[in-house]
């Protein structure tokens, strides 16, 4: 009866997997690094997960057990085990034309709009930030969408499309440009024949055209500095829902900042903002405008 009490009371203390166990204590000193350094809000539910995710980085690099691990964590100037551990821990989750009224927004209202802006300004340049862009699939829809809708006029403009994300892994995959063909099955059929070659591994690779019209970055959102010229247009979907109330508020201020007056910005449809708590004005469902000057 002992025994059983004991247990239980292990069971509630600690998760394990296989031989590894995470404390309570070691779970929140996981989850206050990565809110601290990323924004991301690791509840109590994400306790398996953590545990889940973690257990290839301490086999791989050897590490007996997560008291090791912290204090690894907490010892490493270069920032390469905190990087992996948001490589880790980041959902990554993403698909080529996901929420696809926002791209529908994009070609017919957004794009014509700052066109004619540039047009009245005298100016070239069409500027584009995909923030939180994972594996790519976001990023090149957005290009393939403006370049689909400028056609000739595209090559006029001095334009250029900024995707970031705080998670090398998928920047890897994003500059790599090549997608399975299960994962490539929501593309338009005449976006596929465009912009995609089937490669003999039978991977769909993005055309080389598309491909070096996107730069893409290791950004962290939770930077207080946007080291960025402002741009007309800013995606930024579906990374909010992991960060907390403050860190949202906080963060739409800066991206306000970093658009032009006039400017664009699409949220995740989950996460809809009340603008009236906020500088922008509400367009359609999760887009918003900094109004014009
Ligand atoms: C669920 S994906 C969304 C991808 C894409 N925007 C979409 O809507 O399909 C969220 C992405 O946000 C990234 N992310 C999380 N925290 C971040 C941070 N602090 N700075 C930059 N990117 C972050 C993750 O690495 C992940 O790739």
């Amino acid at each position: 009866m002992t025994d059983n009490i004991g247990q239980l009371a292990e069971t509630a203390e600690t998760l394990g997997m296989g031989s590894l166990r995470l404390t309570d204590n070691e779970f929140r000193a996981i989850a206050r690094l990565v809110y601290e350094n990323f924004g991301i809000c690791l509840g109590e539910e994400k306790r398996g997960l953590v545990l889940g995710r973690l257990q290839s980085t301490l086999h791989r690099r050897q590490i007996n057990d997560f008291s090791e691990y912290l204090a690894m964590l907490q010892q490493d100037r270069t920032g390469t085990l905190l990087s992996e551990l948001v490589n880790q821990i980041a959902t990554n989750h993403t698909a080529f034309f996901r929420e696809n009224n926002h791209f529908q927004y994009l070609q017919q209202k957004a794009l014509p709009d700052v066109l004619e802006r540039l047009q009245k300004q005298q100016r070239r340049d069409l500027r584009i930030w995909c923030a939180a862009c994972s594996s790519g699939e976001e990023a090149y829809t957005i290009q393939m969408c403006v370049m689909k809708s400028l056609g000739m006029q595209y090559a006029m403009l001095d334009a250029g499309l900024l995707a970031t994300d705080i998670s090398t892994k998928v920047l890897y995959q994003a500059a790599q440009g090549s997608y399975s063909g299960e994962r490539v099955q929501d593309v338009p059929g005449d976006y596929v024949q465009s912009f995609f070659r089937l490669q003999a591994d039978g991977n769909y690779q993005i055309i080389e055209r598309v491909r070096n019209e996107i730069m893409f970055r290791r950004f962290n959102l939770m930077n207080q500095v946007f080291p960025f010229k402002p741009f007309q247009i800013i995606f930024c979907r579906n990374v909010m829902i992991y960060f907390d109330a403050n860190t949202r508020m906080n963060l739409l201020q800066r991206l306000y900042n970093c658009l032009e007056p006039g400017g664009y910005l699409f949220l995740g449809h989950s996460e809809a903002i009340n603008s009236g708590s906020t500088p922008f004005k509400n367009l359609v469902p999760a887009v918003y405008q900094r109004r014009p000057a």
